[in-house]
């Protein structure tokens, strides 16, 4: 099992182009099924979760061509309607497809996403919306059958939740459907707007994208289009926070500095002195992080919950007591245990973690619990002192490409041991 060798301690600085959003990339290849010509999206991360997107394509029908950060989708003349349950089991945001394959399919045949690191993952707002919308829905032993015998008809949908996710499915599934589709408390996360935006180039009538109330107005058919993935903001949250925890310097290009607005007020709080520019964000740390009251994690444009892990152990070593409430995923603090076998002083109790800052880490054997726990365990090894090894990267893999190369161009010292 290969696993990161970091040597800590060292000062980042320097600068960094940020890659495309995962979370982004991987909903437009969901949507690159409904056009009927091809689809080309430039700056599309290449992740084990984007290759594992790719493949779902290709068993839909699809043939895909990827070359470096660009991904080529020609949709077939059919389309499957099922997804294998390894691939499924693979990747559980799978679950985007669900709108796309209805859409295209009329059935989808799909198995439950199943728990994962961070709690259930329930999908009960997506069907829940999509039965309004015209689909009709049995369960069977861990698999979800759904059908529009009718087609897909627009409907006035209110989420109880602005569930992401149910919000991507929402949309993929009213592009095409006959009328118009009202969707209240709509998730407003950036990768929703790129998702509209993609989808609007592509020939949707779709207004209100990033607002609360987004309006879909069915039409006949989408085409294809060349579309770059929009920058990816928990992966420029987890460099800066890297680059935070060690006093250091860093330049990110290609960002988008109004979607980093809780992250970068959190660093600012943290004593961080930042400038961010229209596509860039500078960050220059002070020798010694001060503590940040209170994280609360909240939908967009509250603090994003994937950031909560990184800057957690940048708060690890801050001068002072910081709290974290995680108030999106019922079990995110799995990453705290192993941050505490690296010197943290951490309580958890519920959706409240207290992070008692201490002068200096260690370097430990640890394993990444998940995603963005694994990005916890980097942030908080380039702080330690001495060696740490990192295991189960698999985590990592899906949501962070090249993270040794771009840190080591930083003035880490990270090796990929295999
Ligand atoms: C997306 O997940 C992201 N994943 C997550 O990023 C991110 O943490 C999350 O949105 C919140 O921003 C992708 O975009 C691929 P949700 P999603 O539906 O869509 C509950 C990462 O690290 N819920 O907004 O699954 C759910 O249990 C990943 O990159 C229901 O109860 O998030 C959770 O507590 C992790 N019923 C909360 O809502 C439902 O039907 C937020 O979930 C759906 C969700």
């Amino acid at each position: 099992m290969s696993k990161l060798v970091i040597e800590g301690s060292r000062t980042l600085r320097g600068e960094l182009t940020l890659h495309g959003a995962k979370n982004s990339a991987l909903p437009l290849l969901a949507a690159s099924l409904l056009g009927d010509s091809p689809v080309v999206l430039t700056r599309c991360p290449p992740l084990s979760d984007v290759a594992a997107s790719v493949s779902i394509l290709r068993h839909l029908g699809c043939e895909v061509v990827t070359e470096g950060d660009c991904v080529e989708v020609r949709q077939g003349a059919s389309c499957r309607s099922d997804i294998p349950e390894a691939q499924m089991r693979e990747m559980r945001s799978s679950i985007v497809f669900l709108g796309a394959i209805l859409a295209r399919a009329g059935e989808a045949h799909l198995c439950f996403p199943g728990g994962c690191e961070l709690g259930p993952r329930p999908i009960d707002l997506h069907l829940a919306a999509l039965c309004q919308m015209g689909v009709t829905v049995r369960e069977d032993g861990g698999t979800v059958h759904c059908r529009a015998p009718h087609g897909l008809h627009g409907a006035t949908v209110t989420l109880s939740f602005p569930s992401v996710g149910a919000t991507e499915n929402v949309l993929l599934a009213a592009v095409l459907a006959q009328g118009e589709t009202v969707l209240c408390n709509a998730a407003r996360e950036p990768e929703i707007v790129d998702l509209c935006r993609f989808l609007n180039t592509c020939g949707a009538r779709i207004t209100g994208g990033g607002e609360g109330v987004i309006r879909i107005q069915g039409v006949r058919r989408l085409i294809g289009c060349r579309y770059e993935v929009m920058p990816d903001r928990i992966e420029a949250a987890t460099y800066l926070a890297a680059a935070a925890v060690t006093g250091g310097e860093l330049l990110l290009r290609g960002a988008q500095p109004l979607h980093l607005s809780a992250v970068l007020s959190v660093l600012e709080e943290a004593g961080c002195a930042l400038l961010a520019k229209s596509d860039t964000v500078h960050l220059k740390a002070p020798q010694r992080l001060g503590r940040i009251r209170t994280v609360r994690t909240m939908p967009y444009p509250g603090f994003p919950t994937d950031a909560q892990a990184p800057i957690m152990a940048m708060a690890a070593v801050a001068d002072g007591t910081s709290v974290f409430i995680e108030n999106i995923f019922d079990s995110r603090y799995k990453h705290v245990g192993e941050l505490r076998r690296m010197g943290a002083c951490i309580k958890t109790e519920g959706r409240v973690a207290v992070v008692e800052g201490v002068k200096r880490l260690s370097g430990a054997k640890v394993s990444c619990t998940d995603l963005r726990g694994g990005a916890a365990l980097v942030v908080a090894a380039l702080a330690a002192e001495g060696r740490t090894e990192i295991d189960r990267l698999c985590h990592l893999d899906r949501g962070y490409a090249a993270l040794e190369q771009g840190l080591c161009s930083l003035g880490a010292c990270v090796v990929r041991q295999r």
